[in-house]
Parts: C-alpha cells; structure tokens; sequence
C-alpha cells in the first residue's frame, strides 16, 4: 500500500465493510481538503498577513491568534455544507456547532482542535489540527451538547494534521496508525508511514519542567528519576524534548518512541488539567493505543473517562507502553 493516495486507501478500507455508504470516507476526504487549506494558511503565514494575535479570547480564556480564528473557519466551512456531519464541536467556540438549515446533515459528530500549539505559530515551529469522530445518536436530528459527551472508546475515528517541515496526516479508524504526506505538487495526501508502531520502552520524556512545583509526587519521582539516569535508580539515561504542541510531541513519539506528560497540577487549583479531554486527549490517546502505546490520566485510562463538558480539561500521560505502566504504578 505505500505510495498510495489517502482517498484510494480509505476507499480500500471502506471495501472491508461492504454495507458502508461511502460517507465516512467522504467526511474523511473533507477533513483533508480542510487540511490542505490549513496548511496553506500556516505556510504563507506573514505573506498573507495571518501572523499575531486575534483580539480576542476563547472559552478557555486563552488569547486567540489570528491563525487560531482563520483555520477554524476553513474546517467549518468545510464540512457544514457536504452533508456527513450532524454538528460539530471546536475548541474556539462556546457551543457546539449546529449544520446551518440550508444543508443536508449526516450522521457523524466531529470534535477539533484547528490549531494546536499555536503559541507556536508566530515562532515558525511546528503546529497541527486535530480531530476525533464520533457517531450521532440514532434518530437524533438536532444533535445537543450531551450527544457528544460520549467517552474516547466509542471514537469511530482520530487524527492529526501536523504542519511542520512538511505536512503530515496521521490517522487511526480502530485498524492501527497510518501516516500521510501531503505532496503539494498534485495537492494529495500519499501514504508515507504505513503501520507506525510505539516501541514498548524509550529512553526520551517531554515535560514542561518549568511547572515542577505544582506536580504531584508520582509525577515528580518519575521525572526525577529520568533525570537522575544510571546515577538514580534507573539503568539508562534519558533525553528531553518540549515542542509546546502536541501534534509535534504525539509524532515524535508514533516515530520513535518517549513519553508525553501533561500532569495534572496545582499551578491553576481550579483546573483538572491543561489539555481537552474530547478533541485533545481522546484522540492522541486512540492514535496511541492505536499504535501499541498507551495513555493514562496516572489514575484511570484516558478513553475510559466519561465526559462532562465538551471543554473539559483533563492530566495526560501517553506515549511508550512500559513508561506509561511505571508512572501508572507510581500514581497507586
Ligand atoms: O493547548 C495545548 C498545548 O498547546 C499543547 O499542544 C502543548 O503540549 C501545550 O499546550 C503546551 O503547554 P505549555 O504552554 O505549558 O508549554
């Protein structure tokens, strides 16, 4: 299958499932159209004016660049009129997303972030969108917020775009991890990075260390020990990274293995963590188990956790299984 176009490998896969309508691959097609144009929009980046702040907030309270309100309305715009999805949830809007009247609904619910990382954006380094779809509910004609409240397990489908030196989409539909390049001569996504595996152990963490103090010890001993290496209790030593975008510290480790920890802390008490549970952390945590990684909270397996709100924030340790284990076991 190398060297295949992402729309003939979904047709492909679509085939396996004989009863399928085409309209998953479809909606899929449309994410990678939104993509492409992401893409685009990063790329040009000062030449089409795109770069610096916004001037506004999203509901997170989080200033919002300017790229962070274009690229939401690209993937909006993209898929509110082609008939797949039954509503839509971002992270830079409020209220889930209704399909305006004038259009057809399907029966997909798309959860997304259209830029993450985008403190990154203004730096020339890498950000990405991410995206996780879920069925509507039988009969449901106007979704509502519960509808997609729906835990990570029941995801029919996650993914990235990542938009680095080039633009890569990493994909899962429950059948492993598979990654596309984007060739921009012939505007198509080819498969590059067929079957991406995690590697049980690594010797590699990524952390913001700057927030040490507000962690709690499971976490602390952990880093502590990676840090201390074959001097501490460890028989190696560890190297870090900290990208500050999750798209770029998610690929890193579906290339070549580490661990990713957004731990729960007590820098802000009123959050329960940093990262959004549902187009944030339950994605990369499908893509990871996807992959042969896993991902914790430290207390309870990310995908296990019923949603609250559509904006919920939760702790994240994801990445090499047997990393993943021992701050697991640290937690009880
Ligand atoms: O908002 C999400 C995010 O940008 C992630 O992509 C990234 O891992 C993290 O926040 C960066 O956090 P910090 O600002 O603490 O480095």
């Amino acid at each position: 299958m190398n060297g295949v176009s992402l729309i003939q490998f979904l047709i492909h896969e679509q085939r396996k499932t004989p009863l399928a309508k085409g309209g998953f691959t479809l909606l899929l097609n449309d994410i990678a159209s939104a993509c492409k144009a992401i893409s685009h929009a990063v790329h040009r980046g000062a030449l089409a004016g795109n770069l610096g702040l916004a001037g506004s907030e999203n509901i997170q309270g989080e200033v919002q660049k300017q790229l962070d309100v274009i690229t939401n309305q690209i993937f909006i715009k993209a898929l509110e009129w082609t008939g797949h999805v039954a509503a839509l949830a971002s992270e830079e809007n409020d209220e889930i997303i209704q399909i305006p009247s004038a259009y057809p609904k399907g029966k997909y619910l798309v959860c997304f972030d259209p830029l993450d990382g985008s403190s990154n954006v203004d730096l020339n380094m890498s950000v990405g969108t991410i995206f996780s779809i879920l069925r509507a509910p039988e009969g449901v004609a106007t979704p509502s917020t519960e509808d997609f409240l729906q835990a990570g397990v029941n995801q029919v489908c996650a993914g990235f775009c990542i938009y680095g030196p080039s633009t890569i989409m990493v994909l899962t539909t429950g059948n492993g991890v598979n990654g596309f390049t984007l060739d921009g001569d012939i505007g198509e996504f080819i498969l590059t990075h067929p079957n991406l595996r995690i590697p049980p152990d690594t010797a590699e963490f990524a952390i913001n260390m700057s927030n040490q103090r507000f962690w709690e010890e499971p976490v602390r001993r952990y880093v502590n020990e990676c840090v201390k290496g074959v001097d501490g209790g460890r028989e190696k030593n560890f190297n870090m990274r900290w990208i500050a975008a999750m798209v770029a510290e998610v690929y890193r480790i579906l290339t070549r293995g580490g661990i990713f920890m957004y731990p729960y802390d007590t820098k802000d008490p009123g959050k329960e963590g940093k990262l959004r549970l549902m187009y944030e952390a339950n994605p990369m945590s499908f893509i990871i188990e996807q992959a042969g990684g896993a991902s914790s909270t430290g207390r309870q397996r990310i995908l296990h956790i019923p949603p609250k709100s559509i904006h919920q924030r939760v702790p994240v340790i994801l990445g090499s299984k047997n990393e993943v284990e021992r701050i697991v076991n640290y937690h009880r």
